[in-house]
């Protein structure tokens, strides 16, 4: 009818949703380092600060740019992300006498020292989480030269274990598969012992897109399609609600998505900055006109 045609639909945005705490701390620490107006020192992230591209061309614009590695990186101030990396590169860096702004998050620094204090105590560390992934680059770095990493229970399952085996995890890895990798490792060694490193802001993130999927007709997932907690988070909201998009910027959203739709939620990844959900909020209110 004409009446329901005039409703517009509601919006929600999820409870958790968006940049964490670490992330928005090395965008800020970032920014900070930033050259001022007629300063003539370079800046570089090394390796993107986030997974999120349009976050990176911000940065560019501001004055910060992308190197790939430390020869990119010649002079200057070097950043490091919040995933942190191995402590060579840090000294590397020292050494090259570039300026090093650490922002690894803390949250990662504790899974750094979890690791060694493993290796310190004897332990065998493996790591839950994805492999190659800078953050599981970067924890290897601390955790003695036989640590392992595994992704899933299958992972646990194919590799030789036995004696003290101590668990660190990737800080966006699921509860779930933390437990089941327990599960498969516990009987095969002589002392298993897990400290649970994962990061609140993801489950957090995780359990708010869950609950609203479960109330909406149609999901939107801003944030990066190369971070893997924001694929996460879409696959989550497509689980409980058919009609999820993921989207990386506010311009992919369309019309045809929201048709008929009477409840519209978003969530966005831990590498999200608020403004941009934001706008992703105001097309879509565009769209549903
Ligand atoms: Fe840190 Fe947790 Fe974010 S580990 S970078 S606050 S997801």
């Amino acid at each position: 009818t004409a009446s329901d045609q005039a409703t517009a639909p509601t919006i929600e945005i999820a409870a958790h949703a968006g940049t964490c705490y670490g992330v928005q701390r090395a965008l800020d620490m970032a920014l900070a380092a930033a050259p001022q107006a007629g300063e003539c020192t370079q800046v570089h992230t090394l390796g993107p600060l986030i997974h999120n591209p349009i976050v990176v061309r911000e940065l560019a614009e501001a004055g910060v740019g992308l190197a790939e590695n430390l020869d990119d990186a010649a002079t200057g101030t070097v950043i490091i992300r919040a995933h942190g990396v191995v402590p060579q590169v840090i000294d590397a860096a020292r050494t090259r006498g570039l300026n090093v702004v650490d922002a690894t998050c803390p949250y990662v620094k504790k899974v750094h020292m979890a690791a060694e204090r493993l290796v310190h105590e004897g332990y065998r560390v493996v790591v839950v989480g994805e492999p190659g992934h800078p953050e599981v680059e970067g924890i290897l770095g601390h955790a003695g030269d036989d640590a392992q990493v595994v992704s899933c229970a299958a992972d646990a399952d194919a590799l030789p274990l036995k004696g003290k085996v101590g668990l660190v995890v990737q800080t966006t890895q699921t509860a779930q598969n933390l437990a089941e990798v327990v599960a498969v490792i516990t009987p095969r060694v002589q002392e298993l012992r897990v400290i649970n490193t994962i990061c609140a802001a993801t489950s957090e993130r995780q359990q708010a897109a869950a609950t609203l999927a479960n109330r909406c007709d149609c999901m939107v997932v801003v944030g990066g399609k190369n971070s893997g907690n924001t694929r996460r988070l879409a696959q989550i909201c497509a689980d409980a609600c058919e009609r999820t998009y993921h989207i990386e910027e506010a311009s992919e959203l369309q019309a045809a998505w929201f048709t008929d739709a009477h409840h519209i939620g978003i969530t966005a990844g831990a590498s999200t900055p608020q403004e941009h959900i934001e706008r992703a909020v105001e097309r879509i209110k565009e769209l549903c006109l």
